[in-house]
């Protein structure tokens, strides 16, 4: 029987395109760049199935012009925010995403944004390469202790809940908002916010781990990041939208905020040049997942519900 062919939009992990090209007819193309509308439409006619990042978009006007002979869209992401899932649906394409297994990947950086951002990593690194470091002082990039801090988590989720175990190593107090209360974060003494306003006011350190949906785009605007303990840290792995750039901005100018690290932006890729002026934030593009286990994780997690569907069977991670 004639293997199914699909269509690997970037470059992912050796071991995921070696099980995929013993698998399947692969079309893929190590110039590794971010497929256009174009690109998606046209390969569509050509393939059965796509494995796509985050940086191809399904919007309506794509899905409508997909050529009947897709019929799965295994996205090697957690998020789908890039991908129009109802049009989606309507033209009858399964679609999966990677659920759990970068959980502790994001989480990592997480936890390295939030120490960077406290400990004046971007600062230190510039002093010492710069060779301006000239006397050690007790006052030189005195920074926020974590230990003892409360952390404010928004979504718990897989990545917040493995965000809230690594911080609670850290001897920081956990607080959190989610759409439901969790028995087992409680049972390890996290505490539940049912308004997010209420979590904000008693967050020394605030991190974000909820999906970019309509409701959670500018979820921290310049009257939630008010609500916030002066000083606070803000952390952003899950997607740029969350917050209102803007607004950040003008409360690090004020020291509402005293720093952040930030690993998403509205503007992907690129960023904004405007935080380049901050050293108080310490930036990352986007490589949350970024570790070799996790990526072959996410290429296996794709590849596992291509496998599922082409059987027959209903992939795990249909959304
Ligand atoms: C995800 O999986 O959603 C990450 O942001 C990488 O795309």
């Amino acid at each position: 029987m004639a293997k199914p062919v699909i269509w690997i939009s970037r470059k992912l992990s050796d071991a995921t395109l070696a099980r995929a090209q013993r698998d399947y007819e692969v079309i893929w193309d190590a110039a590794d760049k971010p497929g256009s509308a174009e690109d998606i439409i046209a390969m569509s006619a050509r393939v059965d199935g796509m494995i796509p990042c985050h940086s191809e978009h399904f919007t309506a006007e794509v899905v409508a012009q997909l050529d009947p002979r897709l019929k799965i869209i295994a996205n090697h992401s957690v998020g789908v925010d890039h991908c129009d899932l109802k049009a989606l649906k309507a033209r009858g394409i399964t679609v999966t995403n990677t659920p759990g297994v970068l959980s502790d990947a994001t989480s990592e950086l997480a936890m390295m944004l939030m120490l960077g951002a406290a400990r004046h990593a971007v600062a230190g690194d510039r002093i010492v390469r710069s060779g301006e470091w000239q006397s050690w002082s007790p006052a030189l990039l005195v920074g926020k202790q974590l230990s003892g801090a409360r952390l404010g988590v928004v979504g718990m989720g897989g990545v917040g809940q493995a965000f809230a175990r690594k911080a609670r190593g850290f001897d920081m107090e956990i607080h959190y908002h989610n759409r439901r209360r969790l028995c087992v974060e409680e049972e390890q003494g996290a505490i539940y916010h049912d308004e997010l306003d209420d979590l904000l006011a008693v967050s020394d350190f605030l991190s974000l781990h909820c999906p970019a949906t309509p409701e959670t785009t500018g979820l921290m605007n310049a009257a939630r990041l008010a609500r916030l303990p002066r000083g606070a840290v803000v952390v952003n792995t899950a997607r740029g939208n969350l917050i209102d750039e803007d607004a950040l901005l003008e409360a690090l100018e004020t020291g509402q905020i005293g720093a952040a690290g930030l690993d998403c932006f509205v503007n992907e890729p690129g960023g904004n040049p405007r935080f380049a002026a901050h050293e108080n934030v310490m930036m990352m593009p986007h490589v949350g997942s970024a570790t070799v286990k996790t990526r072959d994780a996410m290429g296996f997690k794709a590849l596992d519900n291509l496998d599922h569907f082409f059987r027959g069977d209903v992939p795990p991670d249909q959304l």
